[in-house]
């Protein structure tokens, strides 16, 4: 963005072999053959028939009919921006990721938000979560904060997210609705899932409709672990603190926007960025003692919780500045592969069933999506150091690597990369102890699916309270499934008997008096049923 006067930046520098710009250039064919004419294809005689021997109008057309990706399976819709952070005290206490000790450094990051459930041409004003996804350039690797707009998530376990999301997409008869929520499928599924209340009341609040990317909160929403020299570790929740404050739009305004202007926040973002009104975000922790795991009337492992402010506040330690577009989407927003599983020396997982199995998901879909094993050789998801290894081969491979070495241990080689000792910054699992047996099930301490969803009802104001009320209203009075909308009554009931009523009276039925909750099916044979999880 030239109009915009930027600091550079590690990342953007290794960006800029790889750019390029056709001005004034004469055009070649991918093989570097100059051409003389692209717009008049090979013909027998000025009327034909075309030849099959015109390269060139081969090679254009074939490049032309391969140029769509799939679009990522959810969060398909998304807007990135380049930008950096900056540390503003030393967290050694805590953890030795250098990113996180060392003020001087202004590390580069690339960030996208996105929607969820629509399309990649959906609007962007649709009541939905949105992605916050961070990649930090680090010194020692790439971290990766691939967060939300909201701190709970919907599910206790990642088994369950192929449904969630088979519920939430478009119906698969008709395709519709293309990118809201307001449909049979997405809350028959809430409605037999109770542990998503507290994210669907996040979802039916203005959370659900920013009034721009540059004005909403991020969090990690897992519990992660930061590990410090010593190996000491704590519990850590992540959070973004925009500067500019959180600000939604009611739903009114985003229905008028999607349809005058469904580009709205992405055209917002872009223009911010290049008119040098740079987005800027706090980092945030809140941090808990090994020690004090169990200290908590929740689970530090259960993502359907928060961790309330009151409880452990938020430090902030320091500030991420978007300020720079991309110069290509594709290229840049498109192609960017963002995964929990990316940590550094000094950031480690917890035993989060939802944590664990997004660990699995990924690079598995970024297989396919990013087309096999070397999508990490795509300019924007390099890492800025070196990478050395003994992975080799596969479709679309950049690195040419030297020599005859691609095993370990070996004699003959003199040159072949070594593994890195803990104490040259090589990554070492922290040695959590488990002792437990193996088991399909889910532990009765994730079982308070209502209070903090009252909780967060309570801590909106009036005219929240209305909008929410409103948002179920809405949604619910599209299902046309009695048995969903009484069920859902239900689920609210266990919530706040004023907000049940409230909605129960707008979709002209009663709340009913004693709601039932689905019973989980799943208790092991072996299992003695007090221990574990009798409802779903
Ligand atoms: C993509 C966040 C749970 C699978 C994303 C993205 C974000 C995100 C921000 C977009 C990344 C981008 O911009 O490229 C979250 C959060 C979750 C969550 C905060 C819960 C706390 C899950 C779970 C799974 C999953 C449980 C699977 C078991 C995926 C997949 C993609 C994705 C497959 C597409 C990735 C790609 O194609 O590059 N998620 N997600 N997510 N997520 Fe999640």
């Amino acid at each position: 963005n030239p109009a915009v006067d930027q600091p550079e930046n590690d990342k953007i520098r290794s960006l800029e072999p790889h750019m390029e710009d056709s001005t004034g250039e004469l055009m070649n064919t991918n093989t570097g053959v100059r051409i003389n004419d692209d717009q008049n294809s090979l013909k027998a005689g000025d009327r034909g028939a075309s030849l099959l021997e015109d390269f060139i109008l081969r090679e254009k057309i074939t490049h032309f009919d391969h140029e769509r990706i799939p679009e990522r399976v959810v969060h398909a819709r998304g807007s990135g921006a380049h930008g950096f952070f900056k540390l503003y005290e030393p967290l050694g206490q805590y953890t030795k990721a250098q990113f996180l000790n060392d003020t001087s450094i202004e590390t580069p990051v690339f960030v996208r938000f996105s929607t969820v459930a629509g399309s990649r041409g959906s609007t962007d004003l649709a009541r939905d979560v949105r992605g916050f996804a961070v990649k930090f350039y680090t010194q020692e690797g790439n971290f990766d904060l691939v967060g939300n707009n909201m701190p709970v998530f919907f599910i206790q376990d990642a088994i369950k997210f192929p449904d969630l999301v088979h519920a939430v997409k478009p119906e698969p008869d008709n395709e519709i609705p293309q990118a809201a929520s307001a449909h049979d499928t997405f809350w028959d599924f809430i409605s037999v899932m109770p542990e998503s209340a507290h994210m669907i009341m996040w979802l039916m609040s203005d959370r659900a409709i920013p009034r721009s990317y540059r004005m909403m909160e991020g969090f990690g929403v897992h519990t992660f672990r930061l590990i410090n020299a010593e190996g000491v570790s704590h519990f850590v929740k992540f959070h973004w603190k925009p500067l500019l404050g959180v600000h939604a739009v009611a739903w009114d305004e985003a229905q008028n926007i999607s349809g005058k202007d469904p580009d709205y926040h992405r055209r917002d973002l872009w223009d911010a960025i290049e008119s040098g009104n740079f987005p800027e975000y706090e980092l945030g922790l809140q941090i808990v003692p090994e020690a004090d795991e169990f200290k908590f009337e929740f689970d530090l492992l259960d993502p359907t919780k928060i961790i309330p402010e009151e409880l452990v506040p938020v430090i902030k330690v320091g500030k991420l500045t978007l300020n720079r577009n991309p110069e290509n989407f594709f290229a840049e927003t498109e192609q960017s592969a963002f995964h929990i599983g990316h940590v550094v020396p000094g950031i480690d997982f917890t035993n989060d069933p939802l944590l664990q199995g997004r660990l699995f998901s990924y690079t598995d879909t970024q297989l396919i999506r990013l087309g096999g094993p070397n999508f990490q050789e795509i300019p924007i998801n390099r890492p800025i150091v070196p990478v050395h290894n003994n992975q080799r081969d596969g479709y679309m491979r950049q690195t040419i690597n030297r020599g005859k070495i691609s095993y370990g241990p070996n004699s003959l080689g003199d040159n072949y990369p070594l593994q890195a000792k803990a104490s040259e910054g090589g990554f070492t699992s922290y040695p959590e102890r488990i002792d437990a047996r193996k088991i399909r099930a889910r532990s009765k301490s994730f079982l308070d699916h209502f209070s903090q969803a009252r909780l967060f009802f309570n801590s909106q104001s009036d005219p929240e309270k209305n909008h929410m009320i409103e948002a179920f209203s809405f949604e619910l009075g599209k299902v046309q499934s009695v048995e969903v909308r009484q069920r859902m009554l239900g689920i609210l009931s266990m919530v706040d008997k004023g907000l049940a009523a409230e909605v129960a009276f707008s979709l002209r039925l009663s709340v009913p008096e004693d709601p039932e909750l689905p019973v989980n099916r799943s208790i092991p044979a072996d299992g003695d049923p007090a221990d574990y999880d009798p409802v779903m």
